[in-house]
């Protein structure tokens, strides 16, 4: 297993772009199994969850042809071969239920295995699961597996009683090809869900509402093959925006739209920075140490789960104390052990952690334990002083494309080192 070895300490400055974002590209992919005509994606992220969603879709009989080098990908169902997304592909990636919508949608049948719980917490798919069965699937639960089948399904009211984003993203993929209107009340209004919907109205589909709480379709017989290109990952432009800003530099992320970040950005400005925001670009100057900064994670608009930890990075770094409350999921401190390795002092109570800021961290050996955790624990290295190894990172390697090399481009002392190397 790789490992990441980081001398910290340097000030990072320049311009990275952003890549694709994968909770867009991830149920776009999926979408791919509501037509049989070729569906071309462009700015696709080169990533293991991206390939884990490729092959499930091949597992499913979709024909796919990628040049990740362009960030291309050609894809093609013209008829499923098998409706079973299994454990085996389901229990590295939560999102292959993903499948469910699609393929309830134009066979009336499908079949996934339960994810189970997560680092992060238990996630259960109960909103996904209630919400099919209002659009007339009947599900049922056998051997760990979920069977849903449905003759047609049909239009109806679902009301959330969460804004669930991948729930509401399986209910929209559903409902573009069920008989008549599909109203979706207390929808999530993610970014990710707007280009999922801009997705299906390339392949014809008729969706109104999207990035609000409520999403109106009106189904339609079937769909058509797209050209359709993704957009930029909010959660990565974040990330680089907070290593510029605890390194004491100037970063500018290209290939995002600020709006999408706007809850960060006011963070990171109360927290002493200055923000340039353009059209589809992001600039962040340090003005020194960063001042202590409460956040409370939140759905869309408000401050992203995704970005918890890496935030609490920047405020390990903080003048003053922050508190940080969690209110997404139930489990994502597991950071905080790691980041207290390098000195950070941070006590957990209950859904909130307290951060007293400290003028210096020092390198550690750290362990890496989900996606976003990782990223906080590379940041936490590019302002500790000496070295910092992190362990376990496939688990970056599952959202963040080519992390190493934008950040070395930034001026970060940062490599991969193959486990070989290093007991
Ligand atoms: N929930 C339920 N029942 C459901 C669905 C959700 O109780 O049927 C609960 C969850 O357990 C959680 C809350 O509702 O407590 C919100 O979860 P949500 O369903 O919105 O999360 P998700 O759709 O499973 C997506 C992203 C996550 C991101 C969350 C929140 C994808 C593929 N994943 O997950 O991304 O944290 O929304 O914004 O889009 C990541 O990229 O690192 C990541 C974990």
């Amino acid at each position: 297993m790789d490992k990441i070895r980081i001398q910290g300490g340097k000030i990072l400055n320049g311009n990275v772009e952003v890549s694709g974002a994968k909770n867009a590209a991830l149920p776009i992919l999926m979408a791919t199994l509501l037509t049989d005509q070729e569906c071309i994606l462009g700015r696709v992220p080169d990533l293991q969850d991206i390939r884990t969603t490729i092959k499930v879709l091949n597992h499913l009989g979709t024909e796919t042809t990628s040049d990740f080098s362009a960030h291309t990908l050609k894809l093609r169902a013209p008829e499923v071969k098998c409706f079973e997304a299994p454990y085996d592909l389901v229990r590295t990636m939560r999102a292959s239920v993903l499948v469910l919508g699609p393929l309830l949608a134009r066979y009336g049948k499908a079949k996934v295995s339960l994810p189970g719980g997560c680092a992060i917490g238990a996630r259960p798919i109960n909103y996904h699961l209630l919400g099919l069965e209002r659009l007339g699937a009947k599900i049922e639960l056998e051997g760990g597996y979920v069977i849903a089948s449905a003759q047609k399904l049909r239009g109806n009211r679902v009301a959330f009683e969460f804004p669930s984003v991948t729930a509401t993203e399986n209910l929209m993929m559903a409902a573009v090809l069920a008989e008549g209107e599909t109203l979706l009340e207390n929808c999530a209004k993610e970014p990710e869900i707007v280009d999922l919907a801009r997705m299906l109205r390339s392949m014809g589909a008729q969706i109104e509402g999207e990035g609000t709480e409520l999403i109106t379709i009106q189904g339609k017989k079937s769909l058509h093959g797209c050209n359709y290109q993704i957009v930029g990952d909010r959660i990565e432009a974040s990330t680089y925006l907070a290593a510029g800003f605890l390194t004491g530099g100037n970063v500018r992320v290209d290939g995002v739209d600020p709006e999408t970040i706007e809850a960060v950005l006011g963070k990171f400005e109360e927290a002493g920075a200055t923000i340039i925001r353009e059209a589809h670009s992001v600039g962040l100057r340090s003005n020194g140490r960063p001042k202590a900064t409460n956040i409370t994670t939140l759905p869309f608009p408000g401050f992203p789960t995704d970005m918890q930890a890496q935030f609490m990075t920047v405020m390990a770094m903080a003048e003053g104390a922050s508190l940080i409350t969690e209110t997404i999921f139930e489990n994502r401190f597991m950071h905080v052990s790691e980041l207290v390795r390098l000195g950070a002092d941070i006590t957990i109570r209950g859904h909130s952690a307290m951060v007293h800021g400290q003028k210096t961290l020092k390198g550690a050996p750290l362990m890496a334990t989900d996606l976003r955790a990782s990223a906080s624990l590379v940041l936490g290295g590019l302002c500790a002083q000496g070295e910092t190894w992190v362990s376990r990172v496939y688990h970056l390697d599952r959202g963040y494309e080519n992390m190493e090399s934008k950040l070395q481009k930034l001026g970060a002392v940062i490599e991969r080192v193959p486990s070989t190397e290093r007991s």
